[in-house]
Protein backbone atom coordinates (compact mmCIF):
# COMPACT_ATOMS: atom_id res chain seq x y z
CA UNK A 1 0.00 0.00 0.00
CA UNK A 2 1.59 3.49 -0.87
CA UNK A 3 2.15 5.66 1.57
CA UNK A 4 -0.28 8.49 1.27
CA UNK A 5 -2.79 5.27 1.51
CA UNK A 6 -1.70 4.24 4.28
CA UNK A 7 -2.11 7.61 6.01
CA UNK A 8 -5.44 7.72 4.52
CA UNK A 9 -7.06 4.59 6.36
CA UNK A 10 -5.19 5.72 9.60
CA UNK A 11 -6.38 9.19 10.19
CA UNK A 12 -8.80 8.45 12.87
CA UNK A 13 -6.13 6.41 14.72
CA UNK A 14 -3.33 8.86 14.36
CA UNK A 15 -5.71 11.52 15.73
CA UNK A 16 -6.78 9.90 18.91
CA UNK A 17 -3.16 9.36 19.57
CA UNK A 18 -2.52 12.71 19.45
CA UNK A 19 -5.45 13.71 21.71
CA UNK A 20 -3.87 11.24 23.93
CA UNK A 21 -0.81 13.05 23.85
CA UNK A 22 -2.75 16.04 24.86
CA UNK A 23 -4.17 14.93 28.19
CA UNK A 24 -0.98 14.40 29.21
CA UNK A 25 -0.20 17.98 31.30
CA UNK A 26 3.54 18.35 30.38
CA UNK A 27 4.42 21.71 31.53
CA UNK A 28 8.13 22.19 31.96
CA UNK A 29 8.07 25.26 34.11
CA UNK A 30 5.69 23.97 36.91
CA UNK A 31 7.78 21.38 39.30
CA UNK A 32 4.06 20.45 40.22
CA UNK A 33 3.38 18.41 36.69
CA UNK A 34 6.91 17.02 37.54
CA UNK A 35 5.46 13.22 36.96
CA UNK A 36 3.52 13.98 33.74
CA UNK A 37 6.27 15.20 32.35
CA UNK A 38 8.04 11.87 32.73
CA UNK A 39 4.72 10.49 31.68
CA UNK A 40 4.66 12.13 28.28
CA UNK A 41 8.59 11.16 27.89
CA UNK A 42 7.08 7.79 27.75
CA UNK A 43 4.17 8.20 25.40
CA UNK A 44 7.15 9.20 22.87
CA UNK A 45 9.29 6.49 23.44
CA UNK A 46 6.14 4.31 23.26
CA UNK A 47 5.16 5.93 20.24
CA UNK A 48 8.45 5.76 17.88
CA UNK A 49 9.24 1.90 19.19
CA UNK A 50 5.21 0.61 17.90
CA UNK A 51 6.13 3.01 14.62
CA UNK A 52 8.81 0.88 13.89
CA UNK A 53 12.36 2.74 15.12
CA UNK A 54 15.08 -0.05 16.25
CA UNK A 55 16.49 1.42 19.08
CA UNK A 56 14.02 4.07 21.26
CA UNK A 57 16.06 5.38 24.53
CA UNK A 58 15.13 8.01 27.28
CA UNK A 59 17.98 9.46 27.76
CA UNK A 60 18.62 11.10 31.93
CA UNK A 61 19.58 14.90 31.89
CA UNK A 62 19.57 16.87 35.12
CA UNK A 63 16.32 18.09 34.04
CA UNK A 64 13.85 16.35 31.65
CA UNK A 65 14.85 13.56 29.41
CA UNK A 66 15.41 13.69 25.95
CA UNK A 67 13.83 10.78 24.08
CA UNK A 68 16.15 9.15 20.90
CA UNK A 69 15.22 7.04 18.94
CA UNK A 70 16.53 6.09 15.40
CA UNK A 71 15.74 3.65 12.33
CA UNK A 72 19.02 3.14 9.82
CA UNK A 73 17.67 0.93 7.06
CA UNK A 74 21.36 1.79 5.47
CA UNK A 75 23.92 3.95 6.80
CA UNK A 76 25.18 4.94 2.52
CA UNK A 77 21.49 6.56 2.32
CA UNK A 78 20.76 10.15 3.69
CA UNK A 79 19.71 10.61 7.22
CA UNK A 80 17.56 12.98 8.76
CA UNK A 81 17.38 13.90 12.13
CA UNK A 82 14.07 15.07 13.86
CA UNK A 83 14.37 17.57 16.63
CA UNK A 84 11.28 18.75 18.57
CA UNK A 85 9.76 18.99 22.03
CA UNK A 86 7.18 17.33 24.32
CA UNK A 87 7.01 19.73 26.89
CA UNK A 88 4.63 22.40 26.58
CA UNK A 89 3.84 26.47 28.46
CA UNK A 90 1.51 26.45 31.35
CA UNK A 91 -2.12 26.65 30.45
CA UNK A 92 -2.79 29.64 33.06
CA UNK A 93 -5.14 31.62 33.46
CA UNK A 94 -7.80 28.45 33.22
CA UNK A 95 -10.16 30.75 33.09
CA UNK A 96 -9.86 31.95 29.96
CA UNK A 97 -10.25 28.62 27.96
CA UNK A 98 -13.37 27.98 26.01
CA UNK A 99 -12.95 24.13 27.45
CA UNK A 100 -10.13 22.73 29.83
CA UNK A 101 -7.16 22.76 28.43
CA UNK A 102 -5.93 19.43 28.58
CA UNK A 103 -8.71 17.87 27.50
CA UNK A 104 -8.92 18.17 23.92
CA UNK A 105 -11.82 18.65 21.39
CA UNK A 106 -12.41 19.41 18.20
CA UNK A 107 -14.28 22.29 16.98
CA UNK A 108 -14.42 24.48 13.96
CA UNK A 109 -12.88 28.07 13.44
CA UNK A 110 -12.48 30.88 10.47
CA UNK A 111 -9.23 29.25 9.96
CA UNK A 112 -10.29 25.79 10.35
CA UNK A 113 -13.50 25.29 8.74
CA UNK A 114 -12.42 21.50 8.93
CA UNK A 115 -11.82 21.83 12.51
CA UNK A 116 -9.16 22.21 14.99
CA UNK A 117 -7.59 20.35 18.48
CA UNK A 118 -7.52 22.95 21.11
CA UNK A 119 -5.59 21.60 23.77
CA UNK A 120 -2.23 23.21 25.48
CA UNK A 121 0.56 21.92 23.31
CA UNK A 122 -1.39 21.07 20.12
CA UNK A 123 0.48 23.40 18.00
CA UNK A 124 3.27 24.09 20.35
CA UNK A 125 4.56 21.47 20.17
CA UNK A 126 3.14 18.03 20.40
CA UNK A 127 1.27 18.06 17.39
CA UNK A 128 3.50 19.45 15.00
CA UNK A 129 6.29 16.96 16.50
CA UNK A 130 3.88 13.99 16.66
CA UNK A 131 3.08 14.73 12.67
CA UNK A 132 6.98 12.88 12.35
CA UNK A 133 6.48 10.15 14.04
CA UNK A 134 3.34 9.48 12.13
CA UNK A 135 4.82 9.82 8.96
CA UNK A 136 7.61 7.78 9.74
CA UNK A 137 5.31 5.12 11.01
CA UNK A 138 3.21 5.21 7.45
CA UNK A 139 6.46 5.10 5.47
CA UNK A 140 7.54 2.05 7.71
CA UNK A 141 4.13 0.66 6.93
CA UNK A 142 4.44 1.21 3.53
CA UNK A 143 7.94 -0.66 3.38
CA UNK A 144 8.91 2.46 1.68
CA UNK A 145 11.22 4.65 4.16
CA UNK A 146 13.26 6.45 1.98
CA UNK A 147 16.43 8.14 4.18
CA UNK A 148 17.60 6.84 7.53
CA UNK A 149 16.03 8.64 10.50
CA UNK A 150 16.97 9.95 14.26
CA UNK A 151 14.65 11.46 16.33
CA UNK A 152 15.25 14.49 19.59
CA UNK A 153 12.24 14.65 21.13
CA UNK A 154 13.19 17.20 24.01
CA UNK A 155 11.18 17.93 27.31
CA UNK A 156 12.81 21.03 28.46
CA UNK A 157 12.46 23.59 25.03
CA UNK A 158 9.77 25.87 26.72
CA UNK A 159 12.04 26.49 29.57
CA UNK A 160 15.04 27.38 27.72
CA UNK A 161 16.43 23.89 26.76
CA UNK A 162 19.26 23.81 28.89
CA UNK A 163 20.36 20.32 29.39
CA UNK A 164 20.19 19.74 25.33
CA UNK A 165 23.16 21.52 24.47
CA UNK A 166 25.38 18.93 26.71
CA UNK A 167 23.48 16.15 25.11
CA UNK A 168 24.17 17.34 21.62
CA UNK A 169 28.16 18.45 22.22
CA UNK A 170 28.37 14.42 23.97
CA UNK A 171 26.80 12.89 21.22
CA UNK A 172 28.08 14.87 17.92
CA UNK A 173 28.86 10.98 16.12
CA UNK A 174 25.13 9.52 17.19
CA UNK A 175 23.20 13.08 16.16
CA UNK A 176 25.18 12.81 12.78
CA UNK A 177 22.61 13.84 9.81
CA UNK A 178 22.21 15.13 6.54
CA UNK A 179 19.83 17.63 7.31
CA UNK A 180 17.43 18.74 10.58
CA UNK A 181 13.75 18.88 10.48
CA UNK A 182 11.95 20.75 12.91
CA UNK A 183 8.04 21.67 12.65
CA UNK A 184 7.59 24.20 15.79
CA UNK A 185 7.05 27.42 13.27
CA UNK A 186 4.46 28.90 11.55
CA UNK A 187 3.37 29.32 7.89
CA UNK A 188 1.48 32.35 6.35
CA UNK A 189 -2.10 30.60 5.74
CA UNK A 190 -3.20 26.97 3.80
CA UNK A 191 -2.91 29.40 0.59
CA UNK A 192 0.41 30.29 1.55
CA UNK A 193 2.51 28.02 2.41
CA UNK A 194 5.51 29.27 3.28
CA UNK A 195 8.89 27.85 5.08
CA UNK A 196 10.67 29.45 8.27
CA UNK A 197 14.26 31.24 7.07
CA UNK A 198 14.59 32.96 10.33
CA UNK A 199 13.75 33.09 14.26
CA UNK A 200 14.80 35.65 16.79
CA UNK A 201 16.90 35.20 19.50
CA UNK A 202 16.10 35.67 23.34
CA UNK A 203 17.61 37.20 26.34
CA UNK A 204 15.17 37.05 29.22
CA UNK A 205 16.09 39.23 32.75
CA UNK A 206 14.47 40.38 35.56
CA UNK A 207 14.81 43.40 37.45
CA UNK A 208 14.42 44.24 41.66
CA UNK A 209 14.05 47.63 42.74
CA UNK A 210 14.05 48.78 46.10
CA UNK A 211 13.72 52.12 47.77
CA UNK A 212 13.07 51.87 52.02
CA UNK A 213 13.96 48.85 53.95
CA UNK A 214 9.94 48.68 54.37
CA UNK A 215 6.69 49.61 53.44
CA UNK A 216 5.96 53.16 54.31
CA UNK A 217 2.85 55.13 55.05
CA UNK A 218 2.59 57.09 51.38
CA UNK A 219 1.00 60.08 53.49
CA UNK A 220 4.10 60.32 56.15
CA UNK A 221 6.76 59.64 53.38
CA UNK A 222 5.26 59.98 50.09
CA UNK A 223 7.18 62.78 47.90
CA UNK A 224 10.22 62.43 50.50
CA UNK A 225 11.29 58.94 49.75
CA UNK A 226 11.68 57.09 46.34
CA UNK A 227 8.88 54.77 45.16
CA UNK A 228 10.48 52.25 43.77
CA UNK A 229 7.38 51.62 41.65
CA UNK A 230 7.40 54.99 39.86
CA UNK A 231 11.30 54.33 40.00
CA UNK A 232 10.80 51.63 37.89
CA UNK A 233 8.35 53.01 35.28
CA UNK A 234 10.65 55.56 34.67
CA UNK A 235 13.52 53.70 34.09
CA UNK A 236 11.62 51.00 31.75
CA UNK A 237 10.53 54.01 29.73
CA UNK A 238 13.75 55.17 28.94
CA UNK A 239 14.56 51.83 27.50
CA UNK A 240 13.20 53.01 24.51
CA UNK A 241 13.45 56.54 22.86
CA UNK A 242 9.95 58.42 20.80
CA UNK A 243 11.29 56.07 18.14
CA UNK A 244 10.66 53.01 19.65
CA UNK A 245 14.10 52.53 18.78
CA UNK A 246 16.27 50.99 21.85
CA UNK A 247 18.35 53.13 23.93
CA UNK A 248 20.59 50.73 25.45
CA UNK A 249 24.19 52.04 24.36
CA UNK A 250 25.59 49.45 22.02
CA UNK A 251 22.45 47.28 21.68
CA UNK A 252 22.69 47.61 17.53
CA UNK A 253 25.82 47.29 17.70
CA UNK A 254 25.55 44.05 15.82
CA UNK A 255 22.78 43.88 13.98
CA UNK A 256 22.76 42.69 10.54
CA UNK A 257 21.09 45.44 8.41
CA UNK A 258 19.75 43.76 5.10
CA UNK A 259 19.87 45.41 1.83
CA UNK A 260 17.22 46.96 0.63
CA UNK A 261 16.47 44.12 -2.02
CA UNK A 262 16.26 42.10 1.02
CA UNK A 263 13.99 44.07 2.79
CA UNK A 264 11.76 44.29 -0.18
CA UNK A 265 11.43 40.85 -1.32
CA UNK A 266 10.31 40.35 2.74
CA UNK A 267 7.62 42.60 2.50
CA UNK A 268 6.93 40.85 -0.49
CA UNK A 269 5.04 38.45 1.63
CA UNK A 270 1.29 38.36 1.74
CA UNK A 271 0.42 40.43 4.81
CA UNK A 272 -2.98 42.98 5.45
CA UNK A 273 -1.99 45.46 7.75
CA UNK A 274 -5.94 45.60 8.16
CA UNK A 275 -6.82 42.18 8.84
CA UNK A 276 -3.93 41.98 11.53
CA UNK A 277 -5.21 44.99 13.16
CA UNK A 278 -8.83 43.77 13.19
CA UNK A 279 -7.31 40.04 14.75
CA UNK A 280 -5.90 41.45 17.53
CA UNK A 281 -8.62 44.33 18.06
CA UNK A 282 -6.47 47.13 17.83
CA UNK A 283 -7.16 50.09 15.96
CA UNK A 284 -2.99 50.87 14.98
CA UNK A 285 0.00 48.50 15.43
CA UNK A 286 3.24 50.08 17.17
CA UNK A 287 6.65 49.71 16.62
CA UNK A 288 10.26 50.69 15.59
CA UNK A 289 9.93 54.24 13.09
CA UNK A 290 11.07 53.17 9.44
CA UNK A 291 10.11 49.38 9.51
CA UNK A 292 7.12 47.08 8.22
CA UNK A 293 5.68 44.88 10.54
CA UNK A 294 7.11 42.34 8.68
CA UNK A 295 10.59 43.63 9.44
CA UNK A 296 9.63 44.42 13.10
CA UNK A 297 8.85 41.18 13.61
CA UNK A 298 11.43 39.11 11.26
CA UNK A 299 14.23 41.28 11.47
CA UNK A 300 14.74 43.97 14.17
CA UNK A 301 14.84 43.34 17.49
CA UNK A 302 12.70 44.29 20.25
CA UNK A 303 12.45 44.84 24.24
CA UNK A 304 9.08 43.88 26.06
CA UNK A 305 8.34 44.20 29.55
CA UNK A 306 6.35 40.66 30.53
CA UNK A 307 5.26 41.42 33.50
CA UNK A 308 5.27 44.19 36.59
CA UNK A 309 4.87 44.00 39.94
CA UNK A 310 4.87 45.15 43.73
CA UNK A 311 2.89 46.93 45.98
CA UNK A 312 -1.11 47.04 47.03
CA UNK A 313 -3.08 45.04 44.24
CA UNK A 314 -5.68 43.42 46.71
CA UNK A 315 -9.10 44.44 46.68
CA UNK A 316 -10.10 48.38 47.80
CA UNK A 317 -7.69 50.78 48.27
CA UNK A 318 -3.97 50.86 50.60
CA UNK A 319 -2.41 53.96 51.29
CA UNK A 320 1.85 52.52 51.03
CA UNK A 321 4.91 53.48 49.69
CA UNK A 322 6.17 49.99 48.98
CA UNK A 323 9.54 48.91 49.71
CA UNK A 324 10.22 46.87 45.92
CA UNK A 325 9.13 47.05 42.66
CA UNK A 326 9.72 43.93 39.69
CA UNK A 327 9.78 43.38 36.13
CA UNK A 328 10.77 41.00 33.56
CA UNK A 329 12.02 42.15 30.61
CA UNK A 330 12.75 40.21 27.89
CA UNK A 331 14.63 41.17 24.44
CA UNK A 332 14.18 39.29 21.25
CA UNK A 333 17.41 39.70 18.92
CA UNK A 334 18.48 39.49 15.28
CA UNK A 335 21.65 38.38 14.04
CA UNK A 336 24.33 38.63 14.27
CA UNK A 337 23.55 40.02 18.50
CA UNK A 338 24.75 37.85 21.54
CA UNK A 339 22.14 36.73 23.85
CA UNK A 340 24.91 37.09 26.64
CA UNK A 341 26.65 40.21 25.24
CA UNK A 342 22.88 41.89 25.64
CA UNK A 343 22.19 40.38 28.87
CA UNK A 344 25.55 42.77 30.26
CA UNK A 345 24.84 45.62 28.26
CA UNK A 346 20.92 45.47 29.84
CA UNK A 347 22.02 45.07 33.27
CA UNK A 348 24.96 47.73 33.04
CA UNK A 349 22.60 50.22 31.38
CA UNK A 350 19.69 49.67 33.58
CA UNK A 351 22.33 50.32 37.04
CA UNK A 352 22.95 53.49 35.30
CA UNK A 353 19.30 54.84 34.95
CA UNK A 354 18.84 54.42 39.03
CA UNK A 355 18.52 57.58 40.72
CA UNK A 356 21.29 57.16 44.37
CA UNK A 357 17.39 56.79 45.94
CA UNK A 358 17.52 53.07 45.07
CA UNK A 359 18.84 49.69 44.92
CA UNK A 360 18.67 47.47 41.70
CA UNK A 361 19.44 43.84 41.62
CA UNK A 362 19.45 42.52 37.90
CA UNK A 363 19.35 38.82 37.17
CA UNK A 364 19.64 37.03 33.67
CA UNK A 365 16.98 34.28 33.54
CA UNK A 366 17.86 32.03 30.07
CA UNK A 367 18.44 33.23 26.58
CA UNK A 368 19.22 31.79 22.87
CA UNK A 369 20.99 33.25 19.61
CA UNK A 370 19.47 34.13 16.81
CA UNK A 371 19.56 31.84 13.82
CA UNK A 372 18.81 32.29 9.94
CA UNK A 373 18.96 29.29 7.80
CA UNK A 374 19.77 28.57 4.23
CA UNK A 375 17.11 28.97 1.71
CA UNK A 376 19.42 27.34 -1.18
CA UNK A 377 20.40 23.93 0.61
CA UNK A 378 19.47 20.51 -0.76
CA UNK A 379 17.17 20.20 2.37
CA UNK A 380 15.19 23.51 1.49
CA UNK A 381 14.98 22.74 -2.20
CA UNK A 382 13.30 19.46 -0.95
CA UNK A 383 11.05 20.86 1.40
CA UNK A 384 10.10 23.66 -0.98
CA UNK A 385 9.34 20.41 -3.69
CA UNK A 386 7.32 18.43 -0.77
CA UNK A 387 5.32 21.62 0.11
CA UNK A 388 4.75 22.27 -3.52
CA UNK A 389 3.51 18.80 -4.25
CA UNK A 390 0.79 19.02 -1.45
CA UNK A 391 -0.09 22.48 -1.35
CA UNK A 392 -0.42 23.08 -5.31
CA UNK A 393 1.84 26.24 -4.44
CA UNK A 394 5.51 26.83 -4.10
CA UNK A 395 6.22 28.19 -0.65
CA UNK A 396 7.85 31.52 0.53
CA UNK A 397 10.89 32.00 2.52
CA UNK A 398 9.85 33.86 5.80
CA UNK A 399 10.98 35.33 9.16
CA UNK A 400 9.29 34.94 12.40
CA UNK A 401 10.04 36.33 15.38
CA UNK A 402 9.75 33.40 17.90
CA UNK A 403 12.66 31.56 19.02
CA UNK A 404 14.01 28.13 18.97
CA UNK A 405 17.26 28.86 20.87
CA UNK A 406 19.24 25.33 20.09
CA UNK A 407 18.74 25.91 16.26
CA UNK A 408 22.25 28.11 16.04
CA UNK A 409 23.40 25.35 18.37
CA UNK A 410 22.52 22.84 15.81
CA UNK A 411 24.36 24.69 13.14
CA UNK A 412 27.69 25.29 15.01
CA UNK A 413 27.97 22.11 16.59
CA UNK A 414 26.00 19.39 13.87
CA UNK A 415 26.86 21.03 10.67
CA UNK A 416 23.69 19.82 8.82
CA UNK A 417 21.19 22.79 7.54
CA UNK A 418 18.03 22.64 10.05
CA UNK A 419 14.82 23.06 7.60
CA UNK A 420 12.19 25.09 10.04
CA UNK A 421 9.55 22.86 8.68
CA UNK A 422 6.15 24.54 10.65
CA UNK A 423 2.77 23.49 9.91
CA UNK A 424 0.55 25.80 12.44
CA UNK A 425 -0.90 29.26 11.81
CA UNK A 426 0.00 32.66 13.70
CA UNK A 427 -3.67 32.56 14.92
CA UNK A 428 -3.16 29.16 16.65
CA UNK A 429 -3.00 31.07 20.14
CA UNK A 430 0.66 29.24 21.05
CA UNK A 431 1.11 30.31 24.77
CA UNK A 432 -2.63 32.01 25.17
CA UNK A 433 -5.65 30.52 26.15
CA UNK A 434 -7.35 28.51 23.21
CA UNK A 435 -4.81 26.91 21.69
CA UNK A 436 -5.73 24.97 18.97
CA UNK A 437 -3.99 23.19 15.56
CA UNK A 438 -5.99 22.63 12.67
CA UNK A 439 -6.77 18.82 11.79
CA UNK A 440 -6.19 19.50 8.21
CA UNK A 441 -2.87 21.15 8.90
CA UNK A 442 -1.75 18.00 11.49
CA UNK A 443 -2.56 15.76 8.11
CA UNK A 444 -1.22 18.03 5.35
CA UNK A 445 1.79 17.65 7.68
CA UNK A 446 2.21 13.91 7.94
CA UNK A 447 2.16 14.22 3.88
CA UNK A 448 4.70 16.71 3.50
CA UNK A 449 6.89 15.09 5.27
CA UNK A 450 6.76 11.86 3.56
CA UNK A 451 7.06 13.78 0.48
CA UNK A 452 10.27 15.49 1.99
CA UNK A 453 11.95 11.94 2.65
CA UNK A 454 11.29 11.15 -0.91
CA UNK A 455 12.74 14.35 -2.42
CA UNK A 456 15.37 14.61 0.01
CA UNK A 457 16.74 10.82 -0.93
CA UNK A 458 16.34 11.84 -5.11
CA UNK A 459 17.83 15.06 -4.64
CA UNK A 460 20.98 13.52 -2.63
CA UNK A 461 21.19 11.22 -5.05
CA UNK A 462 21.17 12.92 -8.20
N1 LIG B 1 7.33 27.15 18.91
C1 LIG B 1 7.93 28.22 19.62
C2 LIG B 1 8.80 29.11 18.78
C3 LIG B 1 8.12 29.89 17.72
C4 LIG B 1 6.89 30.47 17.94
C5 LIG B 1 8.76 30.08 16.54
C6 LIG B 1 6.30 31.21 16.94
C7 LIG B 1 8.18 30.82 15.55
C8 LIG B 1 6.94 31.38 15.74
C9 LIG B 1 8.76 27.70 20.78
O1 LIG B 1 8.24 26.56 21.37
C10 LIG B 1 8.82 28.80 21.84
O2 LIG B 1 7.81 29.22 22.30
N2 LIG B 1 9.99 29.26 22.18
C11 LIG B 1 10.16 30.24 23.20
C12 LIG B 1 11.62 30.29 23.55
C13 LIG B 1 12.00 30.07 24.92
C14 LIG B 1 13.43 30.15 25.23
C15 LIG B 1 11.09 29.96 26.03
C16 LIG B 1 9.77 31.63 22.74
O3 LIG B 1 9.92 31.97 21.56
O4 LIG B 1 9.29 32.39 23.58
ZN1 LIG C 1 6.48 27.49 22.70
Amino acid sequence: MSVNKIIQENKDRFLNELLDLLRIPSVSADPKFKDEVFKAAEFVKNSLEKAGADVVEICETPGYPIVYGEKIIDPKLPTVLVYGHYDVQPADPYELWDSPPFEPVIKKTANHPEGAIFARGSADDKGQFYMHVKAFESMMAAGDLPCNVKFMIEGEEEVGSDNLEGFVLANKEKLKSDVILISDTHMISMQDPSITVGLRGLTYMEVEVTGPNRDLHSGTYGGAVANPINVLAKMIASLKDENEHITIPGFYDKVQELTAEQRSRLNEAPFDLEEYKAKLEVDEVHGEKGYTTIERVGIRPTLDVNGIWGGYIGEGAKTVLPSKAYAKISMRLVPDQDWKEIAKLFEDYFRSLAPKSVKVKVRSHHGGSPAVVSDTSVGYKAAEAAMEETFGKRPIPTREGGSIPIVALFQKELGSDPILFGFGLDTDALHSPNEHYGVQNYFIGIETIAAFFRHFRQMRQS
